[in-house]
């Protein structure tokens, strides 16, 4: 796992665009795997900019999403193909045909899917407070594939602040698996927040085991975390060292 220090959430959200569009150039029918919640959107900010500017296509590239809620429609404000809608497709010419969630209906297809279009090329993931990666909770298996997973109090109350009420927060997802987050041949973990500091430091200091989920990116060969100051301060004050 390689750590890259952004000055600020502005710079961790451009260096994870560009190397986003670094990956498209290099490979016209990239297959982007892409993740949801408020860390990401500064980087799909970035992306919208750059299309605007630049014109780098996406017309023959294949997203597939992570995860997504049970039970909230595609139209619904809060499900991650709204969001993803909203900040990212709405603005770029991929075509509609070519973006992918997993969903309750099609499970443990939507790992055809994937091998279908080749393998995810480039893997953008977020982290949970308690350290999980797309919606794989503490304890999930490392040898998970695409399913329904049952979301914890914790991460419903994280989530919360998005919706009217906690319980209007959905109590079950669909998540690809850690091993099918693992097969992705390059992954990119942003990390932001002060809210991520505590998480940030424990992933660099503990061993790799499934109550911490995103531990098992140390064992994959092509991972760079981007983290922001306000994710780094207790990393930085506990252990200065990594940084000599
Ligand atoms: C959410 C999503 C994850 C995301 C994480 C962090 O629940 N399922 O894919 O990476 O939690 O979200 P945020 O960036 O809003 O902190």
């Amino acid at each position: 796992m390689k750590l890259i220090e952004a000055a600020s959430y502005e710079k961790m959200s451009e260096k994870a665009a560009e190397l986003v569009i670094e990956q498209i150039k290099r490979k016209a029918n990239t297959v982007l795997g892409l993740a949801t919640g408020g860390t990401p959107v500064g980087m799909y900010k970035c992306l919208t900019e750059d299309y605007q500017n630049k014109q780098t296509s996406y017309e023959q590239v294949n997203t597939v999403n992570l995860d997504e809620y049970v039970g909230l429609s595609k139209e619904d404000p809060n499900s991650y193909a709204y969001y993803m809608k909203e900040h990212l497709f709405k603005h770029i010419n991929i075509p509609p045909g070519q973006t992918f969630f997993p969903s309750k209906e099609q499970g443990e297809q939507y790992e055809e899917l994937i091998a279908s279009l080749g393998g995810i090329d480039l893997q953008i993931l977020g982290i949970g407070e308690n350290g999980h990666i797309g919606f794989n909770e503490p304890g999930t298996s490392f040898h998970s594939k695409t399913g329904i997973v049952k979301l914890t109090d914790s991460t419903r109350m994280a989530n919360a602040r998005y919706f009217a009420s906690i319980k209007e927060v959905p109590t079950h997802a669909v998540s690809m698996g850690i091993a099918t987050i693992m097969q992705s041949k390059k992954i990119i973990l942003l990390v932001s927040g002060k809210q991520k500091a505590n998480i940030l430091h424990r992933l660099f200091t503990e061993d790799v085991k499934e109550a911490l989920p995103a531990s098992i990116l140390k064992t994959h060969p092509n991972v760079l975390v981007i983290a922001d100051q306000d994710a780094l301060s207790v990393l930085k004050e506990q252990e200065g060292s990594v940084f000599q």
